[in-house]
């Protein structure tokens, strides 16, 4: 088959991007243009203020990512968009782009889950090797995912209320933490000792999680505190937050592995990027002598390049669509 190029582009939050990537694995040029400062005053996203922010950036980052790789539109095989889920907006702005270069240029458009982009970012370190589980950790999902070959996502486990990156980035914020709070926790967690005792959640038998109680858990905390007129330990609370939050995690993936016999495990989404969370789930790879691949920082929050590389793979299970094609806030991975 001849080499295949691919355009991703992603704009389903607060990051507007754009990559080739030739035959899924092999990056060419990426451009990301974040809006984290712009929202930082506000202490989160604010979707109106994101999709301003996509429509005045979209042409630059897209003719930007062209420049860079030293292509033009011909140059390109097809178009993969993340077109949910996310931002209704923000999804919106990437999706219109995508439909007029697939119209204009008469290229395939290849509709692309944005949790399946995290999951392929992994495909840019190294191909993937079937079955494997996936551990997706984002600031909107948590789950795992069984994958017996290409494009085939099977949903084992699910959180039953937060997801786990939306819980650091409250945590943060109680903590007092600037947006986005998760990244720094995660530093504050390895200056501090874990001294609050804070409760594991779901420890049941099945592959579900659960991070509101301890959210909440941790707000009582910090008011209790208060109260008192004694002041949190930040750093010591970061880290008693990050052992549980990880524990939780790793505690249902050694299930996953005992039960289901798991030989390769990926790990994708924002918190991804969490060293602790990198160091234990590389610690119980070690431990059950299995692979594992974690992206590289740069592919772990959002960017074209995993949307480009999962495209491949969807454009190879023949997924295809045409201008019809809508944004989703929610759609279940399939
Ligand atoms: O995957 P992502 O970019 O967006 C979604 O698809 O949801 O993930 C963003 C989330 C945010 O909640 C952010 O705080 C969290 O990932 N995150 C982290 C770290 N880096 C990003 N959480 C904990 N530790 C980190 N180092
Ligand atoms: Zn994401």
């Amino acid at each position: 088959m001849k080499d295949m190029y691919i355009l991703g582009i992603e704009s389903s939050c607060d990051e507007t991007s754009a990559s080739i990537v030739k035959n899924g694995t092999e990056e060419i040029a990426t451009v990301i243009s974040s809006q984290i400062d712009i929202h930082k005053d506000y202490g989160g996203v604010v979707p109106e203020i994101a999709s301003r922010h996509h429509v005045k950036n979209i042409t630059m980052v897209l003719e930007e990512c062209l420049e860079k790789a030293n292509m033009k539109m011909e140059d390109i095989d097809a178009i993969a968009i993340t077109y949910g889920p996310g931002l209704i907006g923000s999804l919106l702005i990437g999706l219109e782009a995508a439909k007029t270069l697939s119209f204009i240029y008469n290229k395939p458009l290849i509709p692309v889950h944005h949790i399946a982009g995290h999951i392929y970012a992994n495909s840019l370190v190294k191909p993937l090797e079937f079955p494997l589980l996936a551990v997706v950790v984002s600031g909107g999902h948590t789950e795992l995912v069984e994958m017996v070959e290409h494009y085939k996502f099977k949903k084992i486990g699910g959180t039953l209320d937060d997801a786990i990156g939306e819980c650091y980035d409250k945590v943060a914020r109680v903590i007092g933490l600037e947006y986005p709070g998760g990244p720094k926790l995660d530093k504050l967690a390895a200056e501090g000792e874990d001294t609050y005792k804070l409760p594991v959640p779901l420890q049941d038998d099945s592959y579900n999680f659960s991070f509101s109680g301890l959210k909440s858990a941790v707000i009582n905390l910090a008011h209790n505190e208060e109260q008192r007129d004694s002041k949190i330990r930040e750093a010591d609370l970061a880290t008693s937050f990050q052992k549980v939050a990880v524990e939780s995690i790793t505690s249902k993936v050694r299930k996953a592995i005992e039960e289901k016999h798991i030989k390769n495990i990926i790990v994708a989404g924002g918190v991804a990027a969490n060293k602790g969370l990198r160091k234990a789930m590389e610690d119980v790879a070690e431990e059950y002598k299995i692979n594992i691949t974690i992206p590289p920082m740069k592919y772990c929050t959002d960017n074209g390049t995993m949307i480009a590389a999962a495209g491949y793979y969807a454009y190879l299970d023949g997924r295809r669509a045409d201008l019809n094609l809508n944004s989703k806030s929610q759609d279940t991975l399939k």
